[in-house]
């Protein structure tokens, strides 16, 4: 649905080359049909760069991308009739209405029905009761409710969303969640920045930490288990120092780290080595308590990718 090659965007700020901002460097992805994909990077990566060229907004420096099936830079108008954009600042009519904002847009993209779609999404975003009041009077989180009402009015296959929760109370964010979990049920194609790493590990069947470079690409449960391995902690009532080497002579156990009453083992293969594991100890004298499995937030991956880019440029 989506793929780039090689795709760069360079700003010119100064005279000189040496000012240039390489903001996207050679960014080559593919996005499935279907597919939801978060795009995590810190402030200034060049994501929204990136959703922008996509988009066909702004040209790249160089590289090519294909969307929607679609040539980006040939045949922008069918691209942009096949995707919806909710962008960081969303271009409204101040003075007019949310209402005729939609329906002009809705107009504008040829939608059938133009009454019927603008009355489906306003009250869709929870904008029913303040849909004949200007735009100019809407708080930041109605803002950004319309937009997205905006960006699916024409019922696009591919949605790019910048940052869809920003801004929005928790009460909202949970709405725009579930109705990204919706539309991915219904096949579309989602190419989401965000934030909050939260939500991307809940909604993102893959994600790209960016950071002018792509840094890496894998579902969030890959991306745990590359970078972390995967790890076991038993909970022993009382630890004897023998029981360490026990546990380290079992087939597929790694590293095994002691932790007051707890062993902390580094596992291929958790749910094929712990039985074992339980069983030797238990064999040995011990008493489990626990079993579990130390789970790394994607926060902690992508904390990790981030500052190792960091020193890398350094
Ligand atoms: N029109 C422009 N002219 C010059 N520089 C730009 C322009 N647009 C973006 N940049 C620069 O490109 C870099 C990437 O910006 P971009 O807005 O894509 O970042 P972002 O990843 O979306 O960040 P954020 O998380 O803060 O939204 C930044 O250094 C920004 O200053
Ligand atoms: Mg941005």
């Amino acid at each position: 649905m989506i793929k780039t090659q090689g795709i760069t965007k360079i700003f010119k700020i100064g005279k000189n080359q040496e000012s240039d901002l390489v903001a996207v460097d050679d960014l080559t992805i593919e996005v499935d049909r279907g597919e939801v994909f978060g795009f995590l990077g810190p402030n200034g990566a060049g994501k929204t760069t990136t959703v922008r060229i996509l988009t066909g907004l702004i040209r790249p420096t160089s590289g090519t991308a294909q969307v929607a099936g679609f040539e980006l830079g040939k045949d922008d108008t069918n691209i942009r009739r096949s995707v919806g954009i909710l962008t960081e600042a969303p271009g409204m009519y101040e003075r007019l209405t949310a209402e005729k904002n939609l329906t002009i847009f809705a107009s504008l993209y040829d939608v059938a029905d133009v009454e019927k779609s603008v009355n489906k999404y306003l009250s869709m975003m929870g904008l029913w009761e303040r849909r004949l009041d200007s735009v100019g009077s809407y708080s930041k989180g109605m803002r950004q409710k319309l937009a997205l009402a905006r960006a699916l009015i024409h019922e696009p296959q591919i949605l790019f969303l910048d940052e869809p929760t920003s801004g929005l109370d928790p009460e909202a964010s949970k709405t725009v969640r579930e109705f990204i979990e919706e539309l991915k049920l219904e096949g579309r194609t989602i190419f989401m920045t965000t934030h909050n790493l939260d939500e991307a590990e809940r909604l993102c069947d893959r994600v790209g930490i960016f950071q002018q470079k792509l840094l890496t690409l894998d579902s969030p449960a890959n991306l745990r288990d590359q970078m972390f391995g995967r790890r076991v902690v038993f909970h022993l009532q009382k630890l004897e120092p023998a029981w360490v080497e026990l546990v380290s002579a079992i087939a597929g156990a790694g590293n095994v780290e002691v932790a007051d009453n707890k062993l902390v083992v580094s596992l291929k293969d958790p749910e094929n080595n712990n039985p074992e594991i339980v069983r030797a100890l238990v064999n040995a004298g011990a008493q489990v308590q626990f079993v579990g499995e130390i789970r790394h937030s994607l926060e902690q991956i992508y904390l990790e990718m981030v500052k190792t880019s960091d020193r890398g440029q350094a």
